[in-house]
């Protein structure tokens, strides 16, 4: 039978399951009963949308698809309403920062651009405008955002996270899913949010994607977890599970962390999918597993509920019931969970169709490009700065001259996971260029009529035609292996001679699309290509030079580019970087980003998150430090800020209580400034290795030039936890320090000692 079969097609129009006044878990039971085992299975596929959509939908039932093309989302509609059963269909896609894959949508920086925000309601606003215009498409899920812990910078997808810190991470993954969905799922602006990837997945070998992470389950509770748990208490429906096997399970299989933990601890009720053909990968990539019937049975067993694609995960199933490794009781929890969030989401009486009349009103609107300016504007952070910044606009008949590989570059420009950044086949030319406002073009529209802009591209990055690397097992296509590009002496020497003409040279650089993202971690994270020839010629030119690195992920920058009068860091700032990357430059708007993520001086140095557990012979290597170039909170003000005078309110608390703390900050400079007050603790002695600090809270001051005030942070003794030897979060009484101050270096902040009774 398949689902165009029409027997049965008049009783179920109206079945109490089509009945909104019913409680759902009724309208679930009703429905489940109506269903055969092969339309329950189907519910259990999500299948990639780009291949035959009347076999993913007519033939195999499926309850889900991904990567549908605008047009191809309505095909698929029209192909479901025609099924048995009609149970709407779930459509998602990556919209990760802003609406990835839809010509015309707002596409924000990337999760790392907005972690440097520090702001959850910033972060809550962009979740907010990507659900309006997911929501006017037809999309009813996402999957966002990523709360893994980015701690090795090889890894291909830092880019996608919120960095280093797991309460930086907690606070903004929880503001996304505030934003994503809304005021609850009825809300038709309102899309499913998805946790992923759960978890452990970034604690990748070698930065290799995907290898097996080495992680003990105390080490999952301490700092991987929590962000986890956050997303359950902010009400998350859905998680998405990690591709990697942790102690040689695949999470696929993994009972203890999806029913123990996630199901069973934190209470959660909602969905689970499987990342990328993880089922599939049990047989042919990991080998755990001789068949796809004992794959598809251990991912049922252990608690997934949706398989992403693995189209024979049905067939799979259906010979595990057979064989008895499971009954179809196991296959009925999984579609009960599945129709639960299709009832929330009210899919069987409001289907959520593509709005064209919405899509105008609100895909790219010009108050969407405005928000995203603001957002860009946030996401920069200012390393390094000699006075030379900003640029004085006063100064008549400047030339500026603008150099480098990234300093044009829009698709590159928006970061992984946009228009053509690979995954999807029907955006090849990227998003709309003239949304896209690149380096160059902020300057342009912003100089003073009197100045010059020259341009130069100076060097490459990687070489344009890469060998097409085919196609993985798993259907999706391979990255194609970058070739770093060498050096053009004639393309040097224009960039030399305009730096040369110029009062100031804004060189470019960082990394591109074929260098970040899902499998193409790198093995190291310099600036490859011409660039560092480049950095260094122009900065042997005299003009005083300011570097600004546009990548996706940490860079380690080559002795040219810390000599530079000025550095900035944009994380893929998105459609709106470039404009904002002008207003800095020429002090329209002051820095105020600081960095969610280390970067480290060399690549041997890997990992250099601040956090690192005490306890080594010496603190550095024989022939190097080992400080980061610059610290998780790095980040200047174009004026200078003092921190002074902490105070606490009581030096002794009870298990129960609060430390409360004052200071002074005070704005020494002639600009306003944005603080971001960064509040860690050190317990000095834990009856296990433990941190030697943490970041507990945050938040943002602005202060006009001389202007000094008292500041109140807060901290609940709770917050000041650590997971003991036999794996459970407990506050161990002792003498503590409170830190304060403006990042993670010790000399960056103040400190208060207090005791929990
Ligand atoms: C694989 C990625 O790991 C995951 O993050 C993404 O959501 C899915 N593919 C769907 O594109």
């Amino acid at each position: 039978m398949t689902g165009n079969d029409a027997r049965g097609a008049t009783d179920i129009i109206d079945a109490p399951f089509r009945d909104p006044a019913l409680d759902v878990e009724a309208r679930i039971e009703d429905l489940l009963a109506r269903m055969t085992l092969e339309e329950k299975l189907g519910q259990m596929l999500q299948l990639d949308a780009r291949q035959d959509l009347d076999d993913i939908i007519t033939v195999k039932l499926a309850g889900s698809i991904l990567h549908a093309s605008p047009e191809r989302i309505l095909r698929a509609l029209e192909l479901n309403d025609r099924t048995r059963l009609r149970i709407p269909l779930l459509v998602a896609e990556d919209c990760i920062h802003g609406h990835s894959f839809r010509p015309g949508a707002t596409i924000f920086g990337v999760q790392l651009a907005m972690a440097a925000s520090f702001d959850p309601v910033l972060v809550q606003r962009v979740a907010r405008v990507t659900a309006v215009e997911v929501s006017a498409t037809g999309i009813h899920w996402t999957f966002s955002p990523v709360l893994c812990v980015a701690r090795d910078v090889r890894w291909g997808r830092v880019n996608e996270t919120f960095g280093e810190d797991p309460v930086l991470i907690a606070e903004l993954g929880a503001a996304m899913i505030r934003g994503y969905q809304g005021d609850g799922l009825a809300d038709p602006t309102a899309i499913l949010a998805c946790a992923k990837h759960f978890a452990g997945y970034s604690e990748t070998q070698g930065g290799r994607d995907a290898s097996e992470a080495d992680i003990s389950r105390r080490k999952l509770r301490s700092w991987f977890l929590p962000p986890f748990e956050r997303a359950v208490q902010e009400g998350c429906r859905t998680f998405m599970l990690g591709y990697q096997a942790i102690d040689g399970v695949p999470i696929t299989a993994n009972h203890w962390l999806l029913d123990g933990v996630l199901r069973g601890e934190w209470g959660f009720t909602g969905t689970l999918v499987t990342d990328w053909d993880n089922v599939g990968r049990m047989v042919w990539e990991q080998r755990v597993r001789p068949d796809i019937a004992e794959a598809a049975a251990s991912a049922v067993l252990a608690g997934n509920d949706l398989t992403m694609a693995t189209p024979t995960f049905a067939d799979g199933a259906a010979e595990a019931i057979e064989r008895g490794l499971i009954h179809e009781h196991h296959i009925d929890t999984a579609v009960r969970n599945l129709l639960r969030v299709k009832f929330e989401l009210g899919l069987f009486e409001r289907p959520r169709l593509p709005s064209p009349e919405r899509q105008r009103a609100v895909i790219g609107s010009p108050a969407h490009a405005e928000f995203n300016l603001e957002v860009a504007r946030r996401c920069l952070i200012l390393l390094q700065n000699n006075g030379s910044l900003p640029l004085d606009i006063a100064a008549p008949g400047y030339t500026i001259a603008v150099i480098g590989p990234n300093a044009d570059e829009a698709q590159g420009q928006l970061g992984d996971w946009a228009g053509s950044s690979g995954q999807i086949d029907w955006m090849p030319a990227g998003h709309h260029r003239h949304q896209i406002e690149t380096v160059l073009d902020g300057l342009r529209a912003l100089v003073p009529p009197s100045w010059t802009v020259l341009h130069e591209r100076g060097a490459d990055i990687v070489e344009e035609s890469a060998p097409d690397a085919g196609v993985l097992p798993d259907g999706q296509p391979a990255p194609p292996v970058a070739v770093p590009a060498s050096t053009d002496p004639d393309q040097l020497a224009a960039a030399v001679a305009a730096a040369t003409a110029a009062d100031h040279a804004l060189v470019v650089v960082g990394d591109c699309l074929q260098l970040t993202g899902e499998g193409r971690s790198t093995a190291t994270c310099e600036l490859i290509g011409g660039q560092i020839a480049l950095l260094d010629a122009v900065v042997a030119t005299g003009t005083p030079t300011t570097v600004v690195v546009l990548s996706g992920k940490p860079q380690v920058l080559p002795p040219s580019a810390l000599a530079a009068d000025a550095l900035i860091q944009a994380f893929s700032p998105g459609m709106r970087g470039g404009r904002a990357i002008a207003e800095l430059v020429l002090g329209r708007i002051e820095p105020t980003g600081r960095l969610p993520i280390s970067i480290p001086r060399h690549i041997g140095q890997q990992p250099t998150f601040y956090n690192t557990v005490r306890g080594q012979h010496g603190d550095r290597y024989a022939d190097l430090t080992q400080e980061p170039q610059f610290v998780f909170g790095d980040g200047l003000s174009y004026s200078t800020v003092e921190y002074r005078a902490l105070t606490l309110g009581t030096s002794q608390v009870a298990a129960d209580g609060e430390i409360t703390a004052e200071l002074v900050l005070e704005n020494t400079g002639d600009r306003p400034a944005t603080e971001t007050v960064q509040v860690y603790v050190r317990d000095l002695v834990t009856s296990v290795t433990w941190a030697d600090k943490e970041l507990k809270a945050f938040r943002q001051v602005t202060l006009e030039p001389g202007e000094s005030r008292t500041v109140s942070v807060q901290v609940s003794v709770a917050q000041c936890s650590i997971v003991d030897a036999r794996g459970h979060r407990v506050v161990e009484p002792g003498t503590f320090e409170l830190l304060v101050g403006s990042s993670a270096r010790d000399r960056d902040l103040l400190a208060a000692e207090f005791t929990v009774l």
